[in-house]
């Protein structure tokens, strides 16, 4: 029935979602979303032109992919598809290290305590979108990747000795320049929020950070005004002033913390409440947003934002099963329920427990049979050719959580296209049954999704940019 409405759709080629949802009538009367139908125009981002959201006001930050037209300090030299995708498992190994060290820390504390580094962040890699903002007085705008996995914001810093700092596109921040720069001391209280910091009699806090991947970040804890908007400054905003930085980073000038540790800025900024929310583009060629403070939209629905005591400062939450054309696939919640689902602005692909990833793909290779397959991409291995289709028709993919609320992912959030011959399901499956669950940010696509620290909530709103 969905191919029916294919020479319908193709008409629309030209509208920037080009997505339709077909609704399929169920024997038990319920109207069931089954498939989206697109044009295969609209699968790859545009190479020249940025599309910006509508509603995209001055109390909102514009988030963006680091490359493509739509960023502040594209290069132009995008990775590979693959490359991208091998940096993407570097990040998911160091978190799953990172957490199951962490849930084995309790019995054997003693003996790893002088073996694990206390403040290792997750790693980077390039699958993480990036947001302008503005430090010191008079502000200097610099562009940062955005990361819920991290705690602490830095920026690159002058002096930056020879080789101390990697390449930037913008220039480097420079404190003496800012009226209201100022240096933490060794004895306030302050510096000691801080997992690892390095502290001699005379000199100023010193913060390190370092990444799963071997990037890392030190310098000076430092105190300057932070401009989110025009209209929203968080003055004394503490943050790394960041002399000696390496890895990958991109061209960025740093990186801005939204985890809920004591140092990151959603702890910081009290006045927005603990309540921040984004929304990823659906590709390089279009903005999203990410806006502090503020009330949900009607269409959001909340899940029970859950606290694993080994790792507080990330958001985990229940993903209890996964609708694939609207029907449920056969897998036990405790499949997801033992590990935990955490979720992650940084991480690109949805990672599954294996059983969970093999249901998913097993349905999904049978309700794409008609299309021809094409060769695996890194750690993608369901992938097809679109090549000579005007439109292409894809079963929805939905996830549900805690609670009830579930998120019928966007196109973009189910496929990810490296080119009209090779588009990939963007799911992978973990090594071990024990690995916790990662929903990554390809599923995050076009979803607005609402952290709520107080309430302890996350939610998740369809269709918001
Ligand atoms: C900005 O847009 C949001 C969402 O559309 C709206 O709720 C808010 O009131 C707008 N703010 C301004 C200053 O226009
Ligand atoms: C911060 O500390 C560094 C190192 O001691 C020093 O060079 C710099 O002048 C200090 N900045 C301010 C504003 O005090």
């Amino acid at each position: 029935m969905a191919f029916l409405h294919s020479s319908v759709f193709s008409c629309f080629a030209f509208v920037v979602l080009a997505s339709t949802l077909i609704h399929t009538p169920q024997v038990h009367g319920r109207e069931i979303e089954s498939r989206h139908v697109v044009s295969v125009h609209s699968l790859l981002p545009s190479s020249s032109a940025c599309s910006l959201p509508k509603d995209l006001n001055t109390s909102r930050l514009k988030v963006v992919h680091p490359h493509g037209p739509c960023s502040p300090i594209g290069t132009g030299r995008e990775p590979s598809h693959a490359k991208l995708l091998n940096r993407d498992q570097a990040r998911v190994d160091s978190l799953h290290h990172r957490i199951s060290t962490a849930s084995s820390r309790e019995s054997t504390r003693s003996s790893l305590a002088a073996t694990i580094p206390a403040n290792t962040g997750g790693s980077l890699g390039t699958g993480n979108y990036i947001v302008t903002v503005g430090f010191g007085t008079p502000k200097s705008d610099l562009t940062v990747v955005f990361d819920t996995g991290s705690d602490l914001t830095w920026i690159q810093c002058k002096p930056c000795s020879s080789g101390s700092c990697y390449p930037q596109q913008q220039p480097l921040f420079d404190p003496s320049q800012s009226s209201t720069y100022s240096n933490i001391s060794c004895s306030s209280p302050e510096c000691s929020l801080l997992d690892s910091s390095t502290c001699s009699a005379s000199s100023p806090c010193r913060y390190d950070i370092e990444y799963g991947d071997n990037s890392q970040s030190s310098g000076y804890f430092s105190h300057d005004t932070l401009t989110l908007t025009s209209s929203e400054l968080v003055p004394s905003f503490m943050f790394g002033c960041g002399d000696e930085n390496s890895g990958l980073f991109g061209t960025a000038a740093g990186l801005l913390g939204l985890g809920r540790g004591k140092v990151s800025l959603v702890s910081q900024a009290r006045k927005y409440g603990g309540v921040f929310s984004y929304c990823l583009p659906s590709s390089s060629s279009s903005a999203g947003y990410l806006t502090f403070g503020g009330g949900a939209p009607s269409n959001v629905k909340f899940t029970p934002m859950l606290t694993f005591s080994d790792m507080p400062s990330f958001y985990f939450l229940s993903l209890v099963a996964i609708r694939v054309g609207g029907e449920q696939l056969p897998i036990s919640p405790t499949v997801f329920s033992t590990p935990g689902t955490l979720l992650d602005s940084g991480t690109v692909i949805t990672r599954l427990p294996p059983s969970a990833y093999v249901a998913l793909r097993s349905r999904f290779r049978q309700q794409m049979r008609k299309y021809k397959t094409a060769p695996a991409l890194s750690i993608l291995d369901t992938c097809y050719d679109f090549t000579g289709y005007e439109t292409v028709s894809v079963p929805t993919v939905e996830l549900v959580f805690g609670g009830g609320t579930s998120i019928n992912l966007d196109f973009a959030g189910i496929l990810y296209v490296a080119k009209v011959s090779q588009a990939c399901l963007a799911f992978a499956g973990n090594g071990d049954v024990s690995d916790v669950t990662i929903i990554g940010n390809v599923q995050q696509r076009r979803v607005n999704v609402v952290y709520d620290i107080p309430k302890k909530q996350i939610g998740f709103g369809a269709k918001s940019c």
